[in-house]
Formats: structure tokens, sequence, C-alpha cells
């Protein structure tokens, strides 16, 4: 649970504290007031990454140097130092600097906001990027093995372009290989753990969703069946950065044949399921962040989300106040100033 937030130099704040109820905090803005930013920073302070920005010093604010996070939360103290001179970014918890695997997952959270709504109908690096936030959030071997695959992968194909172009041997591509389809393996097992879970997941609404892995298996004999063109294309073609899944409802691909309707619903069936998991798993609440979703959802589904995160910290952002009421005993932050 995050218990306040501090802003130094973030984004549009100067600098700015935060308090969260135990329960139920809403912030009520205009838009451009800067509450997708301060979700950001919480976010930030769950996983290590932004979850919007391209470069990472885009967080710092306009004409400074220095941007700093600071959450205090029920367990540890976390604080986000970027820079753009002296160094790129830190991690430290309770004050110690650590490596992104080992700051990652201390304070868990859940994240749900409008650009969730595509998951289903838009490009596979979302999917992935979805099961990499989940797994990465419960699992410090998967967020190692991510990392060290991604790695590999850079790795990999730079090589690719040197055999390509300089005449390198093609017999070091063994170590590579060999690091991919270790790590690759492991990936590959626990985002089938979790599209197994998502499927005994109940059913929402009585609409029952399925989802179905569309893996790309890395192995020593699908490396070298693609060998060739590999080297002619300068990128490593098969493993779990290739992977998607699909959304499946009535044994219909839910992006294909699904109302918008439908898919909305696939979206919030499959983030209840985050939620589940991340809770299964941890043996933790994580924290609720609702970014602005309840204007995208009708009231049935709003209490929905509600049902479903009771017992949980939930901070929610809003511009429209009129949703604010439905929910009792909730502390409002007003942004201001
Ligand atoms: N690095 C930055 N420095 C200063 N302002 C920024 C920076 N990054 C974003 N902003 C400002 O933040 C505002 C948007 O914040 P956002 O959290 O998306 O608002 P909301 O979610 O309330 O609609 C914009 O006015 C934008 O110019
Ligand atoms: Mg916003």
């Amino acid at each position: 649970m995050i218990n306040s937030l501090l802003l130094f130099n973030f984004r549009n704040f100067s600098k700015k504290q935060f308090k969260f109820s135990p329960e139920i905090s809403v912030i009520i803005a205009p838009n451009a007031s800067g509450k997708t930013n301060i979700l950001e920073a919480i976010y930030l302070t769950s996983t290590g990454k932004s979850f919007k920005a391209f470069k990472e010093n885009e967080m710092i604010k306009e004409g400074e140097d220095l941007a700093r996070i600071d959450s205090k939360t029920t367990n540890v103290d976390l604080e986000v130092l970027i820079s753009k001179i002296e160094f790129r970014k830190r991690l430290r918890v309770n004050g110690v600097n650590k490596r992104l695997v080992d700051f990652s997952g201390n304070f868990k959270a859940v994240l749900f906001g409008p650009w969730d709504l595509d998951l289903v109908t838009h490009q596979p690096s979302l999917r992935r990027n979805f099961l990499d936030m989940v797994l990465s959030q419960v699992d410090r071997e998967y967020r190692r093995c991510l990392l060290s695959y991604e790695k590999g992968v850079r790795n990999r194909n730079k090589l690719l372009f040197r055999i390509r172009e300089e005449g390198v041997s093609p017999s070091q591509l063994l170590f590579w290989n060999q690091l991919l389809i270790k790590n690759g393996d492991f990936l590959t097992k626990k985002r089938e753990e979790f599209i197994e879970y998502a499927n005994n997941y109940i059913p929402l609404d009585g609409q029952v969703f399925s989802l179905e892995y569309d893996k790309s298996v890395i192995s020593e004999a699908r490396l070298e069946t693609y060998k060739n063109q590999e080297i002619a294309a300068c990128t490593t073609l098969v493993g779990p950065h290739r992977d998607d899944f699909k959304f499946v409802k009535d044994g219909k691909d839910l992006s294909i044949f699904g109302s918008r309707g439908e898919q909305r619903m696939g979206v919030l069936w499959i983030k209840l399921c985050e939620l589940s998991y991340v809770k299964s798993m941890t043996f933790q609440n994580p924290t609720l962040l609702l970014d602005d979703i309840f204007s995208e959802l009708d009231s049935a589904h709003r209490e929905l989300v509600m049902k479903n995160s009771s017992g949980l910290q939930v901070i929610i952002t809003t511009s429209e106040p009129h949703y604010v009421p439905e929910f009792k005993g909730v502390e409002k932050i007003e942004l201001g100033g």
C-alpha cells in the first residue's frame, strides 16, 4: 500500500506531495492537469519503468535536469531519480541503490487506463507487454530472464549483421542461441502458466472469454531452420519476442468477430484476471490504479470493477466529478496550483 508520494520536477509538477487513503482515493482535476502523470509516477515506483515515456528523461520537468519521485509504502521507501546529466536513472529501496530487477516488485500495483482498451485489437507488442508487466510484477526470475533475453536478442541481431556484412563466422551464433533458448524457454513457460490461469478465471457477466497462446517456440532446430533468413534480415525471427495471444469468445476470435462492446468486456475481464493473479501469486494485495477509466465504462461495469477491488487500495483519477459520489468513504484529492 502506498501512503504518500512526493514529486520533485516530475512532468508538470515542481514540488508536490500526495497522501493516499488505505481505501479509495479519487484525484479530481480537469484534463491536462497531470492526473495521468501522478499514476505514471506511482507505477514507476512499482515497476522501475514508465508505462508511457518514450525516453525516460521526458519525465523530467521541462527546463530542469533532475526529477525525483519518493514514495512511502507500508513496507518500504522507494525512490526514483532521473537525471539528464550525471546518470540516467537511479532506483533506491530504503535509501540503497538497487538494480531494476531488485527494485521492481517491492510495491505491487495494477494499472488500468483507456489505452488498455486497445489490447484485444491492436498490435502484438501490446499483448506481449501486458504479459511482461503481469509476470514481472510477481516473479523476480521472470524479470531477470526478460532483461537477459532482450539484451541477448539485441546482441544476436548485431552479430547477424556482422555475419552478413563483415563475414564473421556463423558459428559465433551458438553462444547467443544457447542464452536465448535458456531464457526464452522460461519466459514461454511462465506465459503459458498465466494464460492457463486466465482460462480458468471466472466469466464476466456470464460471458466466457479465453486466451489462445500463439507462441513462437525457440529451439536449436528452429533457429537452424531460420538461420539463412535471419542472416539476410539481420533479425532474430523466432522466440518469445515474437509471441502473441488471441482473445476468444464463443469459439471465435474476439478481435475479428467481437463487437466493440464485447472487446471492451474482454479487456475488463483480463484486467480483473491480472488483479486476481497478482493477489494469488504474491499473497499480497496490489494497489489498483484506475486512470480515467470510469468515463469509458457503463455503471454496471463500474460497479463490477469496484466489487472486484473491495479490500484493496484504489487510486482513481477522473475529470468528471459526477462519478465520484457513487463510492462512499472516498478521499478526494483536488489538483490545483
Ligand atoms: N516533462 C514535462 N515537463 C513539463 N510538463 C509536462 C512534461 N511532460 C508532460 N507535461 C505536461 O503534463 C500535462 C499532461 O498531464 P496528464 O497527466 O496527461 O494530464 P491529465 O491526465 O490530467 O489529462 C500536459 O499539460 C503536459 O504538457
Ligand atoms: Mg490523463
